[in-house]
């Protein structure tokens, strides 16, 4: 049996995130140019239930029965097991290959998810359709997340640019004019689920404050979602700033975020932010023809890795 394979890319938040945690909306781009690549090899010799999974990236090789209720891989198969009725997958090795960076707030988690139930579903004979993908995505989610609010996995299955509100239908945005982004990581690995509860935190000591962080928040987005609707994005890296600086109150930037967000401004980006969690992981900055190579350059020479321009495609 030929081995069957599904990719799945990296996101990228461009506003909003942690206040679509407490409902207000957010926009999410897929990242095509990072992506995972999660491949299934039957083991025609092994007895059902005899499954692998091996994962360079996190150092797993394991078989699936050693790994602990709450690992992931465990939950995606359990998943796909109860919703084909079945006690046990044929003998399978689940390959994970992946080119996105782990723990920095690009969805690596979603992708290894929404990746495993496509190729998973598939080696089984019935791939199952985007909504399941996603509503099983989200249950993996919440692994890695605790209380995630589903844009990570909701951008990364539909693999379009989405405006979310966590509860409504999907809003897929619609891009007038192409736009140019570069991200870099800070070099700061970060857990989601930490950044999330200090949030958590901070606005049970302080709601009231915290409730307008994330109406103001959730007004970026809307207008930032305008902007792209109507092809008037001249302002939006602006807009990207505005977000930045609140979630700088809020204690989520780091001085290595601001530093590379500094050099990215002076070097002629119109905008930028830091993207995901927070507390490290990745910052997004919004360029154009002109100035994305010198923003480029300037970060790579400031030491910056996982520099990459992204071009965010006429969407209609
Ligand atoms: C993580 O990519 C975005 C957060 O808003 C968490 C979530 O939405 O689940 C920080």
């Amino acid at each position: 049996m030929p081995a069957i394979y599904s990719y799945a890319p990296a996101k990228a938040i461009l506003f909003g995130e942690h206040a679509v945690v407490y409902g207000q909306p957010a926009i999410a781009i897929p990242i095509h140019e990072l992506r995972t690549k999660v491949t299934i090899h039957a083991l025609t010799q092994a007895a059902p239930g005899f499954d692998k999974v091996i994962s360079p990236a996190i150092g797993l090789d394991a078989e699936i029965t050693t790994l602990d209720a709450g690992n992931p891989i465990a939950k995606t198969v359990d998943l796909i097991k109860s919703h084909f009725g079945i006690t046990a997958l044929p003998a399978c090795q689940i390959q994970i290959q992946s080119t996105i960076p782990v723990g920095c707030g690009l969805g690596s988690g979603a992708a290894v998810a929404v990746a495993t139930l496509r190729a998973l579903s598939s080696f089984l004979g019935h791939p199952l359709p985007d909504e399941e993908v996603n509503r099983y995505a989200f249950e993996v989610e919440k692994l890695h997340h605790k209380t995630p609010s589903g844009i990570d996995n909701t951008v990364i299955t539909y693999g379009k640019p989405v405006f979310y509100e966590h509860g409504h239908d999907i809003s897929f945005l619609k891009i007038i004019h192409p736009i140019d982004l570069v991200i870099a990581n800070s070099g700061v690995k970060v857990r989601t689920s930490e950044t999330v509860l200090q949030v958590q935190k901070n606005h049970e000591i302080d709601p009231i404050t915290y409730s307008t962080y994330f109406r103001s928040i959730g007004d970026l987005s809307q207008q930032a979602r305008s902007m792209l609707e109507n092809g008037e994005t001249g302002n939006l890296g602006d807009l990207m700033t505005e977000n930045q600086s609140i979630l700088s109150k809020m204690g989520l930037s780091t001085s290595k975020l601001d530093e590379l967000i500094k050099i990215v401004l002076t070097n002629g980006a119109t905008g930028a932010k830091l993207t995901g969690g927070g507390g490290g992981g990745f910052i997004i900055a919004m360029v154009d023809e002109q100035t994305k190579d010198n923003v480029y350059a300037a970060l790579i020479s400031a030491g910056a890795t996982n520099v990459h321009k992204i071009r965010l495609e006429k969407q209609l």
